[in-house]
């Protein structure tokens, strides 16, 4: 039975890449500081199934020397990030990322037999690219990147993770790197478009509408489910090994206005979308090129925006406007 770690386990994109792990016959051990995961009803119920175990440590401070030298792959989540941290903490984004990567690859250094070390960067190392030179839309893995200006704290973020990506090149462990892009579902917080904008829309009064920012700007969307699928499926097939590979949707390519009328009818709100202006830095047009991605792990994400769009909201009311549970900003 392969053993599995996940540090940052306890987090939106960790758990959904647990659960399909545990369903593939892997020992799970989930490692977290729960400085944003949350321990909520579906983390409780997961680690009732047997094979599942949670370390609660930091992965930046804590000793780790005790931990097993006996697994069969790591995948490194843990990060700060999130638009808040990025522009109030941008010190300790790029600190803590950068210490927790260097870490996570020496306790990867150490295993005995490890077949894979898997590091998740983000759809935000582009960024540089995209306002200085342009770049293709959908972009490709091979895309030159470009440091965006260091007087931004934006740029800590996408600065931590290229570093990261260039840590595990140089670390000489089986590696692979995925960028992720715009991912959504249940468990992500409140702080990204879709989960607020369904807030929004469900407390919205009548008379009312929905106040959508960047009404122009243009995204492509994937459920988590399938972003969890595509990190499986990296780590399954040996010859991702070495490869640096975008993971999300390459269409619907869907304007914010459209996401916000989708999310009222979802919602049940016969309401009307009210533009506003675009927030400050965010891109027109985002969309990975999922060509290399795809002939590696011959798959395509699966779940349709409306269907995706609708499981979050079910979770989202049950879970977090209903008042009765817990979950991280
Ligand atoms: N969600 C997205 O759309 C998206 C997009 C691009 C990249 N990513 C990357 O994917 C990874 C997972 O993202 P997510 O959306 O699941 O975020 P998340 O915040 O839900 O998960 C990260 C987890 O890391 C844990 N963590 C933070 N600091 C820690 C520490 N010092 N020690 C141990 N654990 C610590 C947090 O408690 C949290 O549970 C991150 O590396 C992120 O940069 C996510």
């Amino acid at each position: 039975m392969p053993r599995t770690l996940i540090a940052g386990g306890a987090g939106f994109i960790g758990l959904h890449v647990a659960r399909a792990l545990v369903s593939r016959g892997h020992e799970i051990d989930l490692l977290d500081s729960f400085s944003r995961g949350v321990k909520d009803s579906d983390l409780k119920e997961f680690l009732e199934v047997p094979g599942v175990r949670l370390l609660q440590l930091d992965l930046a401070t804590e000793p780790l020397e005790h931990l097993d030298t006996g697994y069969d792959y790591i995948i490194h989540l843990a990060a700060l990030l999130g638009v808040r941290n990025v522009r109030q903490r941008p010190f300790e984004v790029l600190a803590l990322n950068h210490t927790m990567t260097e870490r996570a690859v020496a306790l990867a250094c150490r295993q005995k037999h490890l077949a894979r070390f898997l590091f998740s960067s983000t759809s935000e190392v582009y960024a540089g690219t995209l306002r200085y030179f342009g770049m293709p839309i959908p972009t490709p893995e091979s895309t030159p990147l470009t440091v965006d200006d260091p007087a931004e704290p934006r740029t800590s973020y996408m600065l931590s993770k290229i570093h990261g990506e260039a840590l595990c090149r140089y670390s000489g462990l089986p590696y692979s790197i995925f960028r992720v892009h715009n991912a959504y579902g249940p468990r992500m917080g409140l702080s990204h478009v879709i989960p607020e904008l369904l807030r929004k829309a469900h407390e919205l009064a009548s008379g009312g509408g929905l106040e959508v920012y960047s009404p122009t700007h243009r995204r492509t969307f994937c459920y988590v489910a399938d972003i969890a699928e595509f990190i499986v499926r990296i780590l399954e097939i040996p010859a991702c090994t070495g490869e640096t590979l975008n993971i999300g949707t390459e269409s619907p390519d869907i304007s914010m206005a459209e996401l916000g009328a989708l999310v009222l009818r979802i919602a049940g709100r016969d309401a009307p979308v009210i533009a506003l202006p675009p927030s400050p830095g965010s891109p027109e047009k985002r969309a990975p090129d999922m060509s290399r991605t795809t002939r590696l792990t011959g798959y395509r994400a699966s779940t349709d925006l409306a269907t995706g769009v609708r499981l979050t909201y079910e979770w989202y009311s049950r879970n977090v406007f209903a008042g009765a549970g817990v979950s991280a900003v």
